[in-house]
């Protein structure tokens, strides 16, 4: 390439690449959006998928569906894993909560004395991991769900 040539194409990747630099601030600058989940990235969903069918299926069900009599407690006094489908109440909690909820276990929501199954996946799941299988789940919701825990979400407040 000629050094005439390699200017323009030198400038071309400094203004190129300060695009990306600006809309990662703009990403950045949401960080403090209650939203964490992204149902509506093709890209994310699917990587939630697989996520969920290596981490989450063998309690929370293939489809979704939860625990047997998952309401009934076990004979160990702990409850069973609930339905992420919209027959549960994963879609009546925020964002934050269930990306804290798993994470760090039920315990961070219910007290450090909580006895649950459910494991904490911190260490185990990057937070884009729990994010990609959170936004799988809501994927799968209704429009009523998603909306639904859209509005909770929003009024959520974030800590
Ligand atoms: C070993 C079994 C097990 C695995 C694996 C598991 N969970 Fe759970 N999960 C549970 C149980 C049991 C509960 C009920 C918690 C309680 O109240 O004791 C639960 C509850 C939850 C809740 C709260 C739902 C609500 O409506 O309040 C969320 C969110 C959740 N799990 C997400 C996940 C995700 C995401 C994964 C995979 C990354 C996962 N779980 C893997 C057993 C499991």
């Amino acid at each position: 390439m000629s050094k005439k040539k390699i200017m323009p194409v030198l400038l071309g990747a400094i203004i190129i690449g300060g695009g990306f630099l600006g809309y990662e601030f703009l990403l950045s600058d949401r960080a403090d959006s209650p939203f964490m989940f992204q149902p509506e990235n093709t890209a994310v969903v699917m990587q939630g998928k697989i996520v969920y069918a290596e981490h989450c299926a063998s309690c929370h069900g293939e489809n979704l569906e939860g625990e047997a009599n998952w309401r009934q407690r076990k004979p160990s006094g702990r409850l069973p894993a609930p339905p992420h489908d919209e027959t549960g109440h994963t879609w009546h909690h925020a964002d934050k909560s269930l990306f804290n909820l798993t994470k760090y276990g039920p315990q961070y929501v219910a007290g450090p004395g909580y006895q649950s199954d459910m494991p904490a996946f911190d260490g185990v799941l990057s937070d884009d991991e729990i994010i990609a299988a959170m936004s799988f789940i809501k994927s799968t919701w209704s429009a009523r769900e998603r909306q639904a825990q859209d509005e909770i979400t929003g009024n959520s407040v974030i800590n």
